[in-house]
């Protein structure tokens, strides 16, 4: 295909409404890993079990430089989920989630609501740092996409908290800007976990640290997330 044709047929599938096939290879999520002994995916039950099989995919480049593959932390029984983007450099050296600045920022608003780290599980829609905190792009989102549907179908959360852009993309699959999707619940659901769970928008701690306007705004999004589980 010429660069022209190519363009003209990702223009027709977005037109006609597809906007996540866009890769050149499918995901084999459901391949066996033979050498490792894993389960699939599909059979995967626990965090345990799947923390080892999400740090032996090869999926995503960005596990090549990153230095450890960060799934998740908290209590896995837990009600409340919270998801943001990606290990920064501190997360990736220590291998959990929020641990740096921003991490520090979250646990004042979470103490804010009357929230411990215990009482929520929390995880990023990425488990490996992009090169210099990038963004990641839309084809990284899609490959680690099933890692973080699968953490949600393990632990059932009743409400989600979406920390900034990335993650509300990812679960939403919406591109409307943080401001567009903030103040009002949205629902996720997925093929495997039927049961609809609300979820809300608010800005992503280290966003708040570079633009400290913003935390009156996200103070709001923090009190209407406690109005719904108290
Ligand atoms: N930013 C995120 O989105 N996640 C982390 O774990 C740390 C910083």
């Amino acid at each position: 295909m010429t660069n022209i044709s190519i363009n003209s047929y990702i223009k027709f599938l977005k037109n006609i409404g597809i906007y996540s096939f866009l890769q050149d290879q499918p995901n084999n999520y459901f391949n066996k890993n033979k050498n490792k002994g894993l389960n699939t995916i599909e059979e995967i039950k626990s965090i345990k079990d799947l923390k080892s099989y999400i740090k032996n995919s090869e999926i995503c480049n960005l596990k090549k430089t990153a230095i450890n593959t960060v799934v998740g932390d908290g209590n896995e029984n837990a009600n409340i989920m919270l998801i943001g983007e990606a290990p920064g450099a501190e997360e990736d050296k220590n291998g959990k989630p929020f641990v740096g600045a921003a991490g520090i920022l979250l646990n004042r608003m979470l103490n804010a609501i009357d929230l411990k780290r215990e009482d929520i599980y929390i995880t990023n829609i990425i488990p490996w740092r992009p090169p210099n905190n990038r963004t990641p792009t839309n084809d990284e989102i899609l490959q680690c996409l099933p890692f973080v549907q699968k953490i949600i179908e393990i632990v059932k959360p009743n409400l989600i908290l979406l920390l900034g852009a990335t993650s509300a993309k990812a679960i939403l699959n919406s591109n409307l800007s943080i401001a567009k999707l903030r103040g009002e619940w949205h629902e996720y659901q997925s093929i495997n976990h039927k049961e609809k769970i609300n979820c809300l928008v608010t800005y992503h701690p280290a966003f708040l640290l570079r633009s400290p306007n913003y935390k009156k705004e996200s103070w709001k999004d923090l009190q209407e997330f406690q109005r719904n589980f108290q």
